[in-house]
């Protein structure tokens, strides 16, 4: 069957047509406009601004991805969780087009995106696909260790307490004048330095749960570049704050610095994965959300992962699917559709905490 996918919910106006059978979930079409340029200058998304780009960018972008095609067998859209602003002008598109084309419409849970979208443009990826399967989801929102006992069927673990991996990234970066999203920048600057050099905290690394927290780690970094000020071994640096960064002649760099506090988070995140698979010894590994694209992340997993025993299969987004597209959408609605789990058009709402694990 054909599945057209929406996505709005943060700062990506995302939309995908797939082919979707047990075979595999295959994009047939897809167009994402990002608005990362727009929120840059305020350093993080701004609800209102984002309704507003999602409202302009998203008929054309369907326009687009539609050309030349018929109309789709379902339409599948993220209703929740993330900021109203972005869902409901999704959720308006879907139920509009639903209503038109007489084509059934299915309300997607953002996270149940992320978890699949690793299953895209791999043969026989649903098929393949074993349970039970421990799923880090990791993004700018999220933070969760979550059971996948079967498609539809999700155990919360592990949660956040505070901020969310990703929002730990792009903090840090913000206090280092990076623009948003920090994450990437920091693990760039990360790839350079050593990790060993600054003892950043492991918030709840050791606790008897499977937990998460960040905010202290920001705190931290806050507080040692108060204290401290950072070499710049890198030959081609940021616009410098004042009061930040000293003359080059002290031994800690700002790759240093990236790396420290970058191997902080991997440290606690990996560490918790590891707590739960020994617990719930989880067939697959799936890493999922912003985060994932986060490369000592996936390698340290993956290191850790094939040492258990029997060692699951780790799996991690296709690539180009890491961050917020519209295809995982249609790719976690297959499941929905087969079993006919339809949303009536008059009956479709956004909801912006939606818990992936709560049944509706
Ligand atoms: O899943 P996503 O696109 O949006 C949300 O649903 O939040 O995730 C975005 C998050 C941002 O916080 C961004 O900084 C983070 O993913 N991110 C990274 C990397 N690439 C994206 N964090 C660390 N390392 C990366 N390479
Ligand atoms: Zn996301």
């Amino acid at each position: 069957m054909r599945i057209l996918g929406i996505e709005s919910s943060c700062d990506d106006t995302s939309v995908a047509l797939i082919d979707a059978s047990d075979k595999g979930l295959f994009v047939i079409a897809e167009k994402t406009a990002s608005q990362i340029d727009i929120h840059k200058k305020y350093g993080g998304v701004v609800p209102e601004i984002a309704g507003r780009a999602h409202a302009e960018q998203i008929l054309p972008v369907v326009e687009e991805v539609m050309k030349n095609q018929e109309k789709p067998d379902a339409i599948a859209v993220t209703s929740g969780p993330g900021l109203i602003t972005g869902l409901l002008v999704g959720v308006e598109v879907a139920k509009t087009l639903s209503y038109l084309w007489n084509v059934p419409l299915i309300g997607m849970n953002h996270i149940e995106g992320h978890i699949h979208s690793t299953l895209l443009e791999e043969q026989d990826g649903p098929k393949n696909l074993q349970f039970p399967a421990l799923c880090l989801i990791v993004s700018g929102g999220h933070t969760s260790l979550i059971l996948m006992k079967n498609f539809g069927d999700y155990e919360l673990l592990g949660n956040t307490r505070d901020d969310a991996a990703g929002e730990a990234f792009d903090k840090a970066a913000k206090l280092l004048q990076f623009d948003y999203p920090g994450g990437p920048k920091i693990s760039k600057y990360a790839e350079a330095g050593n990790p060993n050099v600054i003892p950043f905290p492991r918030p709840m690394m050791h606790d008897d749960n499977l937990d998460f927290s960040f905010a202290g780690l920001k705190t931290a970094a806050l507080y040692w570049l108060r204290d401290n000020a950072l070499a710049v071994a890198d030959p081609n640096p940021i616009t410098l704050p004042t009061g930040i960064f000293a003359t080059p002649s002290r031994a800690i760099t700002l790759n240093d610095f990236c790396a420290s506090y970058e191997q902080a988070i991997v440290d606690v995140l990996v560490a918790k994965t590891m707590k739960a698979a020994k617990k719930y010894k989880p067939k697959t590994i799936l890493l999922a959300g912003g985060v994932s694209a986060n490369k000592k992340l996936r390698e340290t997993l993956q290191k850790e992962t094939a040492e258990l025993s029997p060692a699951p299969i780790m799996k991690v987004p296709t690539p180009g699917y890491y961050m917020d597209n519209a295809a995982m959408i249609a790719a976690a609605a297959y499941h929905h559709a087969k079993k006919k789990e339809f949303t009536n058009w008059k009956e479709i709402n956004a909801d912006p905490n939606w818990k992936v694990y709560e049944k509706k």
